[in-house]
């Protein structure tokens, strides 16, 4: 008998939320098709004694067969296993919020994984409900960021469904879990070359990709190449530049080169440009909001386009005074989001702010792609608060009075000259 099916008790609950196991009798299981959460399935059914309902949620990972999934979930005993396509919810609700806050956690994630979350425990409540399920089972670890914003997000819309995280206290290593697999005929995939070899920890959709774990722990290793799944190594990107321009209306982006594309085809379309010429690679050093510092490898080829174009307009039609201020309020969105807050009253009035500034958010930005590179080249906006005429060296006219600039230079460094003063001289206290 292995430490998992031992009938020692559950440990004790720490929060309200927190499923008490004698009332567990139908489960909603956020299934992936990985080792973890088939593990869980079994588990589930034969720990609580409790049916289990699957739900795999497509917020547009890469390569994903959703039958294969469906199908292993029902070879595994699921009652029922239901695939949601959320792509157009995830990018219409969830990433174009994301693209007008330009939204970076701690200055280089573009928070695909914080994104998606929220959007899959919404849909977790909505079907644990319509199936009639009283528990929501993740298979999130408890060192994680993923565990706080499904488990805040359950018991912000649904008090009266329980969660269970069952990787948080079952206390199985990887060895066991695949004891346990094979114990119960639950097939895993494994590298067949190397199948001692533990797979990076991968999470992805269509706004980008992490990778943990391995060698990523080892802050002295730079990526082993076999890291990057999605964006070509920029030494074997083209020799020869692509310039793409992106087109936004009111701060959501609408074409791409010309062409008018619906947001999840465009974000599609952006991620193969960037990925060809290696954009959107970034090795991070990240706080997760339970204390760990941690490293991830993340490859966000279409984030990495869609945001640079789109603070590069916005900061053609802002004013300077709204340019200073909005990054603070972008970094505060970018915090909370991260952080499992999404449901937070403050998001929200943030984002009434971020629309208010991206009314005007309108126009077209060119970027040039080079091995690993995307650098603006051109801009156009019909509400750029730009004037060549003005902009240029020499003329005075217009608005614009050269010989003002002295009486301007007076006013403007009168305190500092004041406080130099204080400062320097002996008499100064
Ligand atoms: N560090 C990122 C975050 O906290 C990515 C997490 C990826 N999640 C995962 N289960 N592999 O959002």
């Amino acid at each position: 008998m292995t430490a998992l099916e031992s009938e020692h008790a559950f440990p004790p609950r720490t929060a309200s939320y927190e499923a008490d196991p004698e009332q567990v009798e139908r489960v909603l299981l956020l299934y992936s098709g990985g080792l973890d959460t088939s593990v869980m399935l079994k588990w589930i059914q034969d720990r609580y004694h409790a049916e289990v309902v699957c739900l795999i949620v497509n917020l547009g990972q890469p390569g994903e067969d959703y039958e294969v999934i469906q199908g292993k979930a029902l070879r595994l005993g699921a009652l029922e296993c239901h695939v949601v396509d959320a792509r157009e919810e995830f990018a219409r609700e969830y990433v174009l919020p994301a693209i007008r806050a330009n939204a970076l956690y701690g200055g280089g994630y573009p928070l695909f994984t914080a994104l998606g979350r929220p959007l899959i425990a919404k849909l977790a409540v909505e079907y644990a409900r319509s199936s009639g399920c009283d528990t929501i089972a993740h298979g999130c670890t408890g060192k994680g960021n993923d565990q706080v914003r499904i488990e805040a997000t359950v018991a912000t819309l649904a008090p009266e469904l329980k969660t269970i995280a069952p990787v948080r206290s079952w206390q199985m290593g990887r060895e066991e879990e695949i004891a346990y697999a094979r114990e119960h005929g639950i097939p895993i995939k494994s590298d067949p070359a190397h199948p001692e070899v533990a797979p990076y920890s991968i999470d992805d959709n269509l706004w980008g990709r992490s990778s943990e774990g391995r060698w990523i722990e080892d802050l002295s290793h730079a990526p082993d190449n076999d890291v990057f799944q999605l964006v070509t190594r920029p030494e074997l990107a083209p020799d020869e530049p692509e310039i793409v321009t992106v087109e936004f209306e009111r701060g959501a982006p609408v074409a791409l080169n010309g062409e008018r594309l619906e947001l999840v085809a465009l974000i599609e379309r952006a991620a193969e440009i960037a990925a060809r010429h290696g954009v959107g690679i970034v090795d991070h050093i990240e706080d997760r909001i339970v204390g760990l510092k941690v490293r991830d490898i993340y490859e966000a080829p279409a984030a990495a386009i869609l945001l640079s174009a789109h603070q590069e307009l916005e900061k053609l039609i802002g004013t300077i005074h709204q340019n200073q201020f909005k990054p603070q309020l972008d970094r505060q969105w970018a915090y909370l989001v991260y952080a499992g807050l999404w449901w937070e009253p403050l998001r929200q009035d943030l984002d009434a702010y971020m629309a208010s500034v991206n009314e005007r958010v309108s126009g077209t930005i060119g970027l040039k792609l080079y091995k690993g590179s995307a650098r603006v080249v051109t801009r156009s906006s019909p509400n750029a608060v730009y004037d060549a005429s003005l902009a240029s060296f020499a003329q005075s006219g217009g608005l614009f009075s050269q010989t003002a600039s002295p009486g301007f230079i007076e006013l403007w460094s009168l305190q500092s000259r004041m406080a130099w003063r204080l400062r320097n001289e002996p008499q100064g206290l």
